[in-house]
């Protein structure tokens, strides 16, 4: 069971919400300190929904095909939000973009996981152009959500080694891998009260830079 005083967080999605996932399996050890009160797909029929489902949240579909234009949409997904009495919304695989209206309401509230480490390869495909680019590391970011793609100030990154035989799935699946831990450790530090944005930075009270380098290729 959640803790009773554990922090309301929904999350939207748009696919197969693996992200989701390692979110609700935190939100089950009774010490974490936040707890999911609603999952939202902008699809219908995704198997993020199904996973909501089985962990006992409320799943709900807005699905953006329904609203006449992106303003309609957002209203409505921002009433489901308040209704919920969320008070932060993590966009887990959400693939609408949203416009500064909505993302305005929703300042330093409304944070994004996205599969590169930002500034670097925004938007999609990331890791078929990590492999074209030739770089050696790669890996993940969660970051408030500002109005441009992609964009916002930076909470926490990991990073990956790329192989020299990585395909984009092999990549993929690493850099998922990560995501995973990532995700639900920043949505922590949130309920814990840790994070402030000062002139668009970050702070991560009670973080510290951890020790030596982090370096690819290993070789011999
Ligand atoms: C994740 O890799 C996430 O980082 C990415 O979509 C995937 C969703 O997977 N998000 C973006 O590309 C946003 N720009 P999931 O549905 O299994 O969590």
């Amino acid at each position: 069971m959640p803790q009773v005083d554990a922090r309301p967080v929904a999350v939207l999605v748009s696919g197969r919400g693996t992200n989701l996932q390692a979110l609700l399996d935190a939100a089950a050890a009774p010490t974490y300190p936040a707890r999911i009160v609603r999952v939202i797909s902008s699809r219908p029929g995704v198997a993020a929904l199904d996973r909501a489902r089985a962990a006992g949240v409320e799943g709900v579909v807005v699905h953006h095909r329904a609203f006449a234009d992106r303003p309609a949409f957002e209203d409505a997904l921002h009433a489901a939000l308040v209704e919920s009495g969320a008070e932060l919304v993590v966009l887990a695989g959400f693939m609408r973009l949203l416009t500064d209206g909505f993302v305005g309401r929703w300042r330093d509230r409304l944070i994004n996981i996205h599969p590169s480490l930002l500034p670097a390869f925004k938007g999609l495909d990331t890791h078929a152009r990590a492999l074209d680019a030739g770089v050696r590391l790669h890996g993940c970011t969660v970051h408030f959500v500002r109005p441009a793609m992609d964009a916002g100030p930076i909470i926490a990154q990991a990073a990956v080694p790329v192989g020299p035989d990585d395909t984009p799935d092999v990549l993929a699946a690493r850099v998922l891998g990560a995501e995973h831990r990532l995700l639900p450790a920043v949505v922590r530090w949130w309920a814990e009260g840790r994070l402030s944005v000062h002139a668009e930075r970050v702070r991560v009270a009670g973080a510290a830079a951890p020790d030596g380098v982090l370096w690819g290729p290993v070789v011999g």
